[in-house]
């Protein structure tokens, strides 16, 4: 996938953004629907996955302890055989770029009866790992890692577990999804509380395919149970969908749709935030599949002012905060992101890597320890770079769409964690008739 990426995206801005696009299918439920389908017992199809590494990762990871994925031209078949079937995979098991894949599959690995050996690119081996192997120790497991078993990789000797009740540090999906599938394998009862909502996505799916889970505010309790198998097809991907929002919020004469998007309350955040913004941008939930809302995701460009992003609502915006960041640049006024630690530990540390992004485009930002001050201004074309990250990539992809004049994003293969396709969509919403 990456190798058919040029290493420079070069973009002819001020072109604005008109038709219909579908995004790809959501990252975080895709990761989801292989793993369930795996400790499943029976076939499960998936249509419309995310189609980048991350999600490749997470499924030969699978395939790698024993799970049968046949991939055809439009779906994923899973043949599960429980998650007893699960074998000892012969070698390390590659999470690549991908914090999902190892936290969550660390905590199916906890309670299996082999080694498993987790490991990863040197930016996930540099992401913190003490959150997952806690709660995982706690439960029975014995893990050894890097740095006192703070950093991948991460060597798991699975045991049976025993049900715990688990407070989070910080409001994380990944965290509270790894620490429930090890609960799905545990005696008793496991409980996870966290400090404030994240995604919910491994509660609604689970629920939905039979799962003994039950949600209480920020409480969620899981006892021991196995997925049914299942069909899927994978809502878009909200935050894929935002940086096609914010393109067309900030680059005059822009009107979309995003087809087919998950509207999980969890996920969308952003569109709240491009509201107090200015922007001109509704979200009408049509259905729902697999516990999951989708709907329609309609932008027009309008004029933005700052804003505040902070508190309970930054858990929900997390992976938007580069795309928000951009939008502040273009924005009246100041916008003040706060309350935004984990930024720094995402696979770029993205207040260091947006504080020189935005600085390149020549706007004013200061970083703080848990966010970014960004001053809108007139961002001027320039040379831009990913630092290996796909979100501050695309980021800087849609800053330069929005800017008369010809600027270039450096280390452009690191979309292909997500969004591969992202350049070809956007020249096409871009082109002259748009995508319609
Ligand atoms: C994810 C959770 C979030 C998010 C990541 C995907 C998930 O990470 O940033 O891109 O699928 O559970 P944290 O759990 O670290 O907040």
């Amino acid at each position: 996938m990456t190798a058919t990426l040029p290493d420079v995206l070069e973009v002819r801005g001020g072109r604005p953004l008109r038709g219909r696009v579908r995004v790809p299918g959501d990252k975080s439920i895709s990761h989801r629907a292989l793993i369930f389908a795996a400790l499943a017992e029976g076939e499960s199809t998936l249509r419309n996955m995310a189609s980048g590494a991350d999600v490749r990762a997470t499924e030969r990871v699978l395939c790698r302890l024993g799970v049968a994925i046949q991939r055809g031209p439009d779906a994923i078949v899973v043949s599960g055989a429980g998650v007893d079937a699960l074998r000892e995979a012969t070698d390390v098991l590659d999470c690549e770029n991908s914090g999902t894949s190892i936290r969550v599959l660390a905590g199916v690995l906890a309670g299996r009866p082999f080694l498993s050996v987790l490991s990863g690119d040197e930016s996930l081996r540099s992401r913190p790992m003490a959150r997952v192997v806690e709660p995982l120790r706690a439960m029975g497991a014995t893990i050894d890692g890097r740095n006192d078993a703070t950093r991948a990789p991460l060597v798991i000797r699975g045991a049976p577990l025993q049900g715990i009740r688990h407070t989070l540090a910080v409001a994380s999906a990944q965290v509270k999804s790894c620490v429930l599938l090890a609960g799905l394998q545990a005696d008793g009862e496991t409980e996870v509380v966290s400090p404030a909502p994240s995604r919910d996505h491994t509660e609604r799916m689970l629920r939905a395919l039979g799962v003994p889970v039950s949600v209480d505010g920020l409480t969620v309790r899981i006892e021991r149970g196995a997925p049914r198998p299942f069909d899927l097809d994978v809502p878009g991907d909200p935050s894929s969908a935002a940086f096609f929002a914010v393109a067309a919020a900030i680059t005059p004469g822009s009107e979309i749709v995003v087809e087919s998007v998950s509207c999980n309350p969890t996920r969308v955040g952003f569109v709240t935030v491009m509201k107090r913004m200015g922007a001109d941008i509704t979200l009408r939930p049509t259905h729902e599949v697999c516990g999951e809302p989708v709907g329609e995701l309609r932008v027009r460009a309008s004029e933005l002012s700052g804003t505040t992003i902070a508190g309970d609502e930054i858990p929900n915006v997390q992976d938007e905060i580069p795309a928000l960041a951009v939008a502040a640049a273009f924005a009246h006024g100041v916008t003040d992101i706060r309350d935004a630690a984990e930024l720094a530990v995402k696979e770029s540390d993205r207040i260091g890597t947006l504080h020189e992004e935005l600085g390149r485009l020549g706007v004013g930002v200061e970083p703080r320890a848990d966010g970014l001050v960004v001053r809108g201004g007139h961002p001027a074309p320039g040379t831009f770079g990913s630092h290996g990250d796909h979100r501050i990539a695309m980021a800087m992809a849609v800053a330069a769409n929005a800017i008369a004049g010809d600027s270039s994003v450096q280390g452009w293969p690191a979309v292909s964690s997500s969004y591969p396709e992202f350049a070809r969509d956007l020249d096409r919403l871009t082109g002259p008739d748009g995508d319609r």
